[in-house]
C-alpha cells in the first residue's frame, strides 16, 4: 500500500475508533458533574494523529494555522503559540521589559497595578521581575476591579495595569482603558478565563483580549477550549510582536521559523552588539529570552477545537443563563454574579459569594457531596498566601491601596460551579436543585 493510502487508512480508522468511544461515553456518562471537561470528537484526535505521523514535534504547520486562525477569531494582526497561559502571561509581561521600548519599556521598581482575587501568575512575572505589584480591590458581584481606585493607585513608577476577565466577566475596559491612555500606560489582559467574551467600546464589538496592548490565552484543559497544556499572547503592536517572539525564542534576532534558515537572505553579513561582522544571524540574541513554543501536536488539537469554538462559546452563554434564571430567587442566600455593562461574557464559570448567616463551607460540602463538583475563585486573595510571607513580613515588593476587603470576603465567602458546554440541560437543572437545598438546609 501507498504512503499516502496507509495514512489515509490510519487516519479513517482513527476516526471509526473515536466514534465508538464517543457512544461508549454517552452511555457512562454518570452523575458526576465536573467543573469544567474538554469537549472534543474525532477531528481533534485525527489531526493529532496526523500530527504524530509527521512527528515534526515542535512548531510547524499546524502552529502556523493555529496561529493564523485564532489571530482570524480575535480580529487581531498577531498571535503567538506558547506552551502555557502561564508562560502567555510571562511572556506578555517581559515583552514590555524590552529596551527596544526604550523609555516606554518596564524597569525593576516600576509598579503595576492588579488585582489579589485571581490567579497567581497574572503577578507572578511581575514580582520575578523586580515589578511592584499594587494590588487594589474588586468589586462584587463583578469579581473585577474596581475602577475608583486607579488613581489612587497611581504613581510616578507606575507602569502597567494587568489584570484578568475573571470566569469571563469583563472588566470595564472602558474606563482602564482611558486611565491607561491618559497616563501612558501599557494594558495587559489576561484573558486566560475569558475567551470569546465580547465588549462594546466607542460603538464597536471587539473581543477582550484584542483591546489592550497585549492579550493572554490558557488552553488548559478546563478552559474555553484545549490543546492539553497551551496558551497564547495576541497584540496589534508590529514591535510588541517581534519582542514577544523573540522572547518566546530564546531571545534570538533572527526570525526563521524552526527547522528554517537564511530567510532573510543576509544570514552572514550583519554586524550585532560587539561580535564579529557576519557572525551568523540565527545565533544573534537581542534578549534574554526562553523557550516556551508549543509543539505541533498540540496546535494540530487546537485547530479542530477552534472550529468548536463558537459553538462552545454559546452553549456556555446559554448554560449561564439556564443556572441564572433557576437560581435568581436565592438572592436572598446568595450574591449572583453580575456582567459588565456593555459586555458580552463567555463565562467560565458561575460564581456566588454567600450572603451572611449562610456559610460557604457547609453549602460547600453538600453540593460536592452530592456530586456536583465547586472551585474557589483560584487564590482567593493572593497577598495572604504563603508565597507572600516574605515580602508581608518585610512590607516591601508590593503595595496595597485602599482595603481589599471584598477580596478577603471572595477568598472566605465565594465559590462557583461550571457551565462547560458538555453540560446537558438536565445537569444544569440538578445543579441548581443540589445549590436550592445546599443554602436552605
Ligand atoms: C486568569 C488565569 N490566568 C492564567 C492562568 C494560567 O493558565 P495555565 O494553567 O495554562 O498556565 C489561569 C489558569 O487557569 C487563569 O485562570
Amino acid at each position: 500500500m501507498k504512503e499516502a493510502d496507509l495514512r489515509t487508512q490510519i487516519l479513517n480508522d482513527v476516526k471509526e475508533y473515536m466514534n465508538l468511544q464517543e457512544a461508549k461515553a454517552a452511555l457512562n456518562s454518570g452523575d458526576y458533574i465536573p467543573y469544567a471537561s474538554r469537549v472534543y470528537d474525532e477531528e481533534e484526535v485525527t489531526n493529532l494523529v496526523d500530527a504524530a505521523l509527521e512527528f515534526w514535534l515542535t512548531s510547524g504547520r499546524y502552529t502556523k494555522e493555529f496561529e493564523s486562525k485564532l489571530a482570524e477569531y480575535l480580529n487581531v494582526k498577531y498571535c503567538s503559540f506558547v506552551n502555557s497561559g502561564s508562560s502567555a502571561n510571562l511572556l506578555g509581561f517581559m515583552a514590555l521589559t524590552s529596551p527596544l521600548l526604550g523609555e516606554r519599556g518596564v524597569r525593576p521598581g516600576d509598579e503595576m497595578i492588579t488585582v489579589a482575587a485571581g490567579f497567581p501568575t497574572t503577578v507572578t512575572p511581575a514580582i520575578q521581575y523586580g515589578v511592584v505589584p499594587v494590588f487594589i480591590d474588586v468589586t462584587i458581584p463583578q469579581y473585577n476591579l474596581d475602577i475608583s481606585m486607579l488613581e489612587n493607585a497611581l504613581s510616578e513608577r507606575t507602569k502597567v495595569v494587568m489584570a484578568a476577565h475573571t470566569l469571563g466577566n469583563p472588566f470595564d475596559l472602558k474606563a482602564v482603558k482611558k486611565f491607561c491612555d491618559v497616563h501612558n500606560l501599557w494594558l495587559i489582559e489576561d484573558n486566560c478565563d475569558a475567551l470569546g467574551s465580547v465588549y462594546e467600546l466607542n460603538g464597536e464589538k471587539k473581543f477582550t483580549g484584542a483591546i489592550g496592548d497585549i492579550g493572554t490565552s490558557s488552553f488548559y484543559p478546563p478552559h474555553h477550549m484545549t490543546t492539553g497544556e497551551g496558551g497564547a499572547v495576541y497584540t496589534n503592536n508590529p514591535l510588541l510582536h517581534k519582542i514577544i517572539r523573540s522572547m518566546r525564542d530564546w531571545g534570538r534576532d533572527c526570525s526563521c521559523a524552526s527547522g528554517e534558515d537564511n530567510r532573510c537572505g543576509h544570514r552572514f553579513d550583519g554586524q550585532f552588539g560587539e561580535l564579529p561582522e557576519g557572525y551568523d544571524h540565527k545565533y544573534v540574541y537581542s534578549h534574554f529570552g526562553y523557550n516556551l513554543k508549543a509543539t505541533d501536536l498540540q496546535a494540530a488539537i487546537g485547530t479542530a477545537q477552534l472550529k468548536k469554538l463558537p459553538s462552545f462559546v454559546a452553549r456556555r452563554q446559554s448554560n449561564f443563563k439556564r443556572l441564572y434564571d433557576k437560581l435568581h430567587d436565592l438572592e436572598d442566600k446568595l450574591i449572583l454574579p453580575e456582567k459588565c455593562p456593555d459586555s458580552c461574557p463567555s463565562w467560565f464559570g458561575f460564581l456566588m459569594t454567600c450572603r451572611e448567616g449562610v456559610e460557604r463551607g457547609k453549602v460547600v460540602s453538600y453540593i460536592e457531596n452530592h456530586g456536583v463538583q465547586t472551585r474557589m475563585l483560584f487564590a482567593g486573595n493572593l497577598t495572604r498566601h504563603p508565597c507572600f510571607d516574605e515580602m508581608r513580613k518585610s512590607g516591601e515588593g508590593f503595595r496595597i491601596v485602599g482595603d481589599l476587603s471584598n477580596t478577603d470576603r471572595i477568598m472566605r465567602d465565594s465559590f462557583w460551579v461550571g457551565v462547560y458546554p458538555g453540560m446537558t440541560d438536565e445537569k444544569l437543572d440538578y445543579m441548581a436543585m443540589i445549590i436550592r437545598e445546599a443554602v436552605n438546609c
